[in-house]
C-alpha cells in the first residue's frame, strides 16, 4: 500500500482525523499544502465552483487532466484525489480504468468515482489494476437530474440501511476512502465505525475519520455555498477591497510610484 494512503488507515485507527480541501489550481494547492492539510481534491465541484454552471455534469476528462497537472505540481505532501467525471466510467470497469488511467497519468494518487454497491465489480477491476479508487455515496452531484435538486440522502430507514450497504460492498470491492456527502450525522458515525477503510465527509456531522471541504467555501469565495460548509474568511470581501484600492491609487497616480530615472 502506498506509504501515505497506509498512514490514513493507521489515523482512522487512532482516531485522528484529516483534513482535505479541493483545489483546482497550482496556487492554492501550493496554499493546502504549506498550510499542512492532508488531502487535495482536485474536485468536479470546479464545474459549478470555477466555471460558474449550475451542476457537474459538463465537466469533461480532459479538464479534470488539466486541473489535476495544476494541482500536483503545488500540492506537496498532499494526497492527490482527482474526480471522474460524468460519463467517462459508468458503463462498467474497462471505461472507467481508461478514464482512471487518464487522471493517474496527470498525476493523481487517488481516484473517485459517485456510486454505491452497483460500482463495486468497477471498483474491484480498478483496484486490481493499479488504482487507488475513493467512492463517493449519499448526496452524488452527478445524479442531480435524477432527483431534481440537491438534497441531503440516508434520511429514512430504508436509504439509510442501503447506504450502510453500499458503503460495506464499496470497501470489500477495494474501494481505499469513502466519502460520505450529506447524510444524517448518526448514518455517518455508524459507517464509519463499520469499515476499516478512512471515511472522508462533507456534510456528514463531526464522526467521519476526514472532513473534506470546497476551498472557495472554506475561503468565502464561491458565489453560493452549501449551509454545511464553513466560510473561514470573507475571500470575496478582503479581494474585492483590494481590487477597489488598486483602482483608487491608479485614480490618484499613486500606483505606480514616480521613479527617478
Ligand atoms: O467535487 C467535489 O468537490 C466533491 C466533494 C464535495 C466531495 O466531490
Ligand atoms: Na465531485
Amino acid at each position: 500500500m502506498h506509504k501515505k494512503i497506509a498512514r490514513w488507515v493507521q489515523d482512522k485507527q487512532n482516531g485522528i482525523k484529516r483534513a482535505v480541501v479541493t483545489a483546482y489550481d497550482y496556487p492554492l494547492a501550493c496554499c493546502a499544502a504549506a498550510a499542512g492539510v492532508h488531502g487535495v481534491l482536485v474536485g468536479d465541484s470546479l464545474g459549478m465552483v470555477v466555471t460558474g454552471a449550475d451542476d457537474t455534469l459538463g465537466v469533461t476528462l480532459e479538464q479534470m487532466a488539466y486541473h489535476t497537472r495544476m494541482v500536483v505540481r503545488g500540492a506537496g505532501d498532499c494526497l492527490v484525489f482527482a474526480d471522474l467525471p460524468f460519463g467517462t466510467y459508468e458503463k462498467g470497469p474497462e471505461q472507467a480504468w481508461d478514464a482512471a488511467a487518464t487522471l493517474l497519468r496527470a498525476g493523481a494518487d487517488v481516484i473517485k468515482l459517485e456510486g454505491g454497491a452497483e460500482m463495486a465489480p468497477t471498483v474491484a477491476f480498478c483496484a486490481e489494476r493499479g488504482v487507488n479508487i475513493c467512492a463517493h455515496i449519499g448526496l452524488t452531484p452527478q445524479r442531480v437530474r435524477q432527483w431534481g435538486s440537491f438534497q441531503q440522502q440516508g434520511t429514512d430507514a430504508d436509504s439509510a440501511r442501503r447506504l450502510q450497504a453500499d458503503a460495506g460492498a464499496l470497501a470489500e470491492a477495494g474501494a481505499r476512502f469513502v466519502v460520505l456527502e450529506a447524510v444524517p450525522d448518526a448514518l455517518a458515525a455508524d459507517i464509519t465505525r463499520d469499515i476499516a477503510i478512512p471515511t472522508i465527509g462533507i456534510g456528514a456531522g463531526p464522526d467521519t475519520d476526514a472532513q473534506v471541504l470546497v476551498m472557495h467555501d472554506l475561503l468565502g469565495i464561491s458565489a453560493k455555498s452549501p449551509p454545511f460548509a464553513r466560510r473561514y474568511i470573507e475571500g470575496s470581501q478582503i479581494m474585492r477591497d483590494a481590487l477597489a484600492e488598486y483602482v483608487r491609487d491608479v485614480g490618484n497616480n499613486g500606483f505606480p510610484p514616480r521613479r527617478k530615472c
